[in-house]
């Protein structure tokens, strides 16, 4: 048996680019009918194509008003709705706190965070009426540990992954499961302005990944996939490192790329 999604609505936030927009086409292939939502209308309309959506709704989902209409939006298109994936996200400024604009800072965590919590809040009111729903949030791994420069974005990804807990403790009884993945290093738009500015060497990334490489955005829609199907009718609360085995990796230097030790 595959994973099928026959049937199922989808709503997928940030859905015109990168990790949102692989999701939206694999859950399209899995027999989903998906809207996509953005803030960048223009690019929403032409991630359509390409990803097989049916629809899309443009909002900025930091804006309460904006998502209540979007998720409204989205539930009139699909005649309700199954299945979100909350992957609209922005990166931070790599600047360490005591040189942080404050607005920027917000700014970071109301996108990540606040619009998390705004979509789930919106599309989770008839879930719960219909006692059933899945939800899977985008973290990542700066919100598994920390990383220098990156306190906004870190705050706000580990508070979509105590956000997912609380949720799926909440809803649970509702029989609605609420995930989230946590990536890596995905190869998206996002990732590759960072390498277009030389933020980051993608090499000293390889060389810190077990498994030796950066990821496609293809990896984390298939684990949100998975999250969302009956597959995972036992999984909620959990966040999923999608990484590589980055977030495990504890020893001091680059992994060792040489022949496996024996003892
Ligand atoms: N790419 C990575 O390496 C990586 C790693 C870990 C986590 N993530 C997370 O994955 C998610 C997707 O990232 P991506 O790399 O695909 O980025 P991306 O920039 O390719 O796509 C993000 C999408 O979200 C939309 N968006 C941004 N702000 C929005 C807002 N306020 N309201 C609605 N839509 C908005 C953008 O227009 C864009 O289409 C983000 O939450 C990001 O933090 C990415």
């Amino acid at each position: 048996m595959n994973i099928d999604l026959s049937g199922g609505r989808a709503l997928v936030t940030g859905g015109a680019s990168g990790i949102g927009a692989a999701t939206a086409r694999l859950l399209g292939e899995l027999g989903a009918r998906v809207v996509i939502a953005d803030i960048d209308g223009a690019a929403a309309r032409s991630a359509l194509a390409e990803t097989g959506a049916v629809g899309h709704v443009v909002g900025d989902v930091a804006d309460a008003g904006a998502v209540e209409a979007m998720v409204a939006g989205a539930e009139d298109r699909l005649g309700g709705l199954d299945m979100v994936v909350n992957s609209a996200g922005i990166g931070d400024d790599l600047v360490p706190v005591h040189q942080q604009a404050p607005e920027r800072w917000q700014r970071v965590v109301d996108v990540n965070l606040r619009g998390t919590y705004l979509v789930c809040r919106a599309a989770g009111r008839n879930m719960v009426a219909r006692r059933s729903g899945a939800i899977v949030n985008v973290s990542s791994i700066v919100g598994l540990g920390a990383f220098p420069g990156r306190s906004a974005y870190g705050v706000a990804k580990a508070g979509v992954i105590h956000l997912t807990r609380t949720l799926a403790c909440e809803w649970g009884p509702a029989g609605m499961r609420v995930n989230c993945i946590a990536p890596a290093y995905t190869m998206t738009p996002m990732v590759r302005s960072l390498l277009d500015r030389k933020v980051f060497d993608p090499a000293v990334i390889e060389r810190r990944t077990p498994l030796g490489r950066l990821a496609q955005p293809e990896e984390m829609a298939r684990a949100a996939a998975f999250l969302l199907s009956d597959w995972a009718s036992y999984i909620t609360g959990t966040v999923l490192p999608v990484d590589g085995g980055w977030s495990v990796y504890a020893a001091a230097g680059d992994v060792d790329k040489g022949p496996p030790l024996r003892d």
